[in-house]
């Protein structure tokens, strides 16, 4: 079997190369410029492809993201009409619900205060905040989702989540629809977003919702940038009716410099490294899906198009 890595933005490096030669020696994994006859490959990795690009291998059986999410394919419009696959790793799941915890202690210790005190010499307690006292909500009870908002009801955050449909989660209180949001901004008091990015989801995160949080309340966004209008969280933030918000993926990537972001008091940035799938689940997952798509069986974590995940 041959693959190509098709990206903007990543080079297929030794950690990748030798993850997937430790799957499956006999495989080939290229970069574009490396292959001589596209009609060879059989299978891409891709992460951001440039648009058309997937379209010069006209023996493609599949395209499988290097991610979670598929957003960053779909939305080449002259897609191949192949089956696009995403990866599923529990371990990513887990960094992911750490990560998202390690936010919500930030704003329910206030170490945003702590920081600016320890640069004025201030020696000043604040008041302790319990993880009871504190209510948390996870938007989108997928694999990211569900196990983050397990997580944090385990550490006692009475927790929500907003789901497409009504389901069960364990220890969450599981809320859907438009009447369920609604129930779920009024309620918390840190807002986490793990949605897919859709047509419908886009630009969720608006100046709308964010009226309808609690006063004082913060965001937490981790799913893809286009799910936040960024100059409404700015007037929410700067008007004081949120406290602040904890950003980790952006219209524009990488964070372009002297975006307002990147020196705001009350706005945390990181460079979309919340949580990653690892090079050997990403070998071993490809490699199975490029099997099946060849030997004509069901791809495992094949996505939905039309819905987009
Ligand atoms: C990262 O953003 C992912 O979707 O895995």
């Amino acid at each position: 079997m041959k693959g190509v890595l098709v990206s903007a933005t990543l080079k297929l490096d030794e950690v990748f190369r030798s993850a997937f030669a430790a799957e499956d020696a006999s495989v080939e994994l290229l970069m574009p410029e490396e292959v001589d006859d596209p009609a060879t490959i059989d299978f891409a990795l891709a992460w951001r492809p440039p648009q058309g690009v997937l379209k010069r291998y006209p023996n493609l059986k599949v395209i499988c993201s290097i991610a979670a999410g598929v957003d960053n394919i779909l939305a080449d419009p002259e897609l191949p009409d192949v089956p696009v696959v995403r990866m599923v790793d529990p371990e990513q799941a887990e960094a992911m619900a750490l990560f998202v915890i390690w936010h919500v202690i930030w704003y329910q210790r206030r170490f945003d205060l702590y920081l600016e005190q320890q640069e004025a010499q201030v020696w000043r307690r604040q008041p302790q905040r319990s993880a009871t006292d504190t209510t948390v909500a996870v938007l989108g009870l997928g694999r990211m989702g569900s196990v983050t908002a397990q997580r944090l009801a385990g550490l006692g955050y009475p927790t929500l989540g907003w789901a497409r449909s009504p389901r069960t989660l364990e220890g969450v209180e599981v809320v859907s629809g438009g009447e369920g949001l609604e129930t779920l901004l009024a309620r918390a008091d840190v807002v986490i977003n793990l949605l897919p990015l859709t047509a419908e989801t886009r630009g969720l995160l608006d100046g709308a919702l964010f009226a309808r949080m609690k006063p004082g309340a913060y965001l937490i966004q981790m799913g893809r940038g286009p799910h936040l209008v960024e100059r409404d969280l700015l007037a929410a933030v700067d008007s004081g009716h949120l406290a602040g918000a904890s950003l980790d993926v952006f219209e524009q990537e990488p964070l372009p410099p002297g975006h307002t972001f990147w020196t705001h008091p009350r706005i945390l940035v990181t460079p979309h490294c919340a949580s990653d799938a690892t090079a050997d689940l990403v070998a071993v997952q490809t490699l199975a899906a490029a099997r099946a798509a060849l030997a004509g069986t069901e791809i495992p974590n094949g996505v939905n198009k039309t819905d987009g995940y």
